[in-house]
């Protein structure tokens, strides 16, 4: 079956369990590129047998690689002893992942930590304990606190995340959505300022959410200056300042956590930080941590909670995460590595890539013309996965584990796409 570009052919049964996919499955992601079978480290298999170097790492998920012994180890021995309990009872490795979480956020004295399943319901809770904290605010406009986010952030699917998930596109077909949600325009510090300005008419600002690298825009850092000011300006009126770490999080950018780079984040502390993606290293799992006291005593029983929160298998993975990411030095391996691609793909040669852009192994190749869609294909038929983010970008991100030879075939792939490819 040839596919849009021209290019090759899917395996046979590729094609056959495609096709039994799409008669069982809502068609909310397209049709998937390939039926995985297997994957080992850096390497995923399709049922057809072909080998892919994978540089999505499934979008910024699989820190430790596929099957890592550290994390099938963990997983294995937590299945064997008690996969759930709900949250009428704790679990040892909910307390310890926890406890390591609040300690490699460097976050203050006091800072408490609540677990959920996603990205988005990570979210969710960050925008309930700012919709609290908006009730404790000075307030003589009779309106709700407004929770600001910013053009470009992608924070989940869910009604609340999406209600600050700038995407028109997957945003307005479920419109009206949260009131007292608004966006200012990402890296335009007049913009932030207007916002909190009115909020004598609007009502005061419970909340400033942002990423300091927005992935799904195409790994698009919003500037440190920015973030100062928007510390500031939280400081000055009272609000919180919540960094979504979802896909920059936990070691991701060379850093535990982004916000902890000064070139990302002007070397502001938030008040809270959402986490998900790499934390249990491919196990769902998410969660928030809010910083001092203060602002972890917002919750208190009844205010929210999940079934699954904290799970004791999705725990025990992230514990095994972040030990491993600890003892391989995983977070210096991210940042060399990602210097490394982006050093030789600045300088392979191919007129189709023109720069990257990112932080440790959050990446993304920009291209001279608006072909992403064909050339993620081109690689993926060259054994190579990255993703089209966007028309004019490529982003990466492999595993934490990835190798210097690995960063180096990917490059050689990369420099080969032709730069006459379709555009998207
Ligand atoms: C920054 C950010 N926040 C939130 C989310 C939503 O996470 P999930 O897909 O786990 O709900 C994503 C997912 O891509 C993300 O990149």
């Amino acid at each position: 079956m040839a596919n849009e570009t021209g290019l090759e052919t899917l395996g046979p049964k590729d094609t056959t369990l495609l096709g039994e996919y799409s008669d069982v499955h809502m068609n909310v992601f397209g049709t998937p590129l390939r039926v995985m079978d297997h994957a080992q480290g850096a390497r995923i298999w399709d049922v057809d047998g072909n080998e892919y170097l994978d540089f999505l790492g499934g979008i910024a998920v699989n820190s430790l690689g596929y099957a890592h012994p550290a994390w099938t180890k963990a997983l294995n021995e937590q299945a064997a002893k008690v996969a759930h309990t709900s949250n009428y009872f704790a679990t040892v490795p909910q307390i310890t992942l926890a406890g390591k979480l609040i300690e490699k956020a460097g976050a203050p004295e006091g800072s408490l930590v609540y677990f959920g399943n996603s990205g988005a319901e990570a979210n969710e809770a960050a925008m309930k304990l700012a919709k609290l904290h908006g009730r404790t605010m000075d307030n003589a406009t009779g309106k709700p606190a407004r929770i600001l986010a910013l053009t470009h952030g992608f924070h989940g699917r869910t009604l609340g995340a999406l209600s600050i998930t700038w995407k028109p596109v997957i945003r307005e077909p479920f419109e009206p959505l949260l009131p007292a949600t608004e966006f200012v325009t990402s890296g335009d510090v007049e913009s932030l300022r207007a916002a909190f300005a009115a909020s004598d008419e609007r009502g005061p600002v419970a909340a400033v959410i942002m990423e300091l690298i927005q992935g799904e825009a195409g790994v698009l850092p919003v500037g440190a200056d920015f973030v100062k000011e928007a510390r500031a300006l939280c400081d000055e009126h009272g609000s919180l300042l919540i960094i979504d770490e979802v896909q920059t999080g936990v070691g991701r950018t060379g850093a535990w956590f982004a916000f902890q780079r000064d070139d990302l984040s002007g070397g502001v502390t938030p008040d809270a930080i959402t986490f998900a993606k790499g934390v249990a290293g491919g196990f769902p799992m998410g969660g928030l941590i809010a910083f001092g006291k203060r602002n972890a005593s917002l919750f208190t029983p009844g205010s929210h909670g999940s079934t699954f929160a904290g799970n004791p298998l999705g725990c025990a993975c992230g514990v095994a995460t972040i030990d491993t990411i600890e003892s391989d030095h995983l977070i210096e391996n991210a940042e060399e590595r990602g210097k490394q691609l982006r050093g030789a793909l600045d300088s392979c040669g191919n007129p189709l890539i023109t720069g990257t852009r990112g932080r440790g192994l959050l990446n993304a190749a920009l291209l001279a013309h608006p072909c992403a869609h064909a050339a993620a294909n081109w690689a993926m038929e060259h054994g190579l996965i990255v993703n089209p983010v966007a028309p004019g970008a490529l982003r990466m991100a492999p595993p934490l584990i990835i190798s210097a030879d690995d960063v180096d075939k990917a490059v050689e792939v990369l420099s080969a796409i032709p730069d006459d490819l379709p555009d998207d």
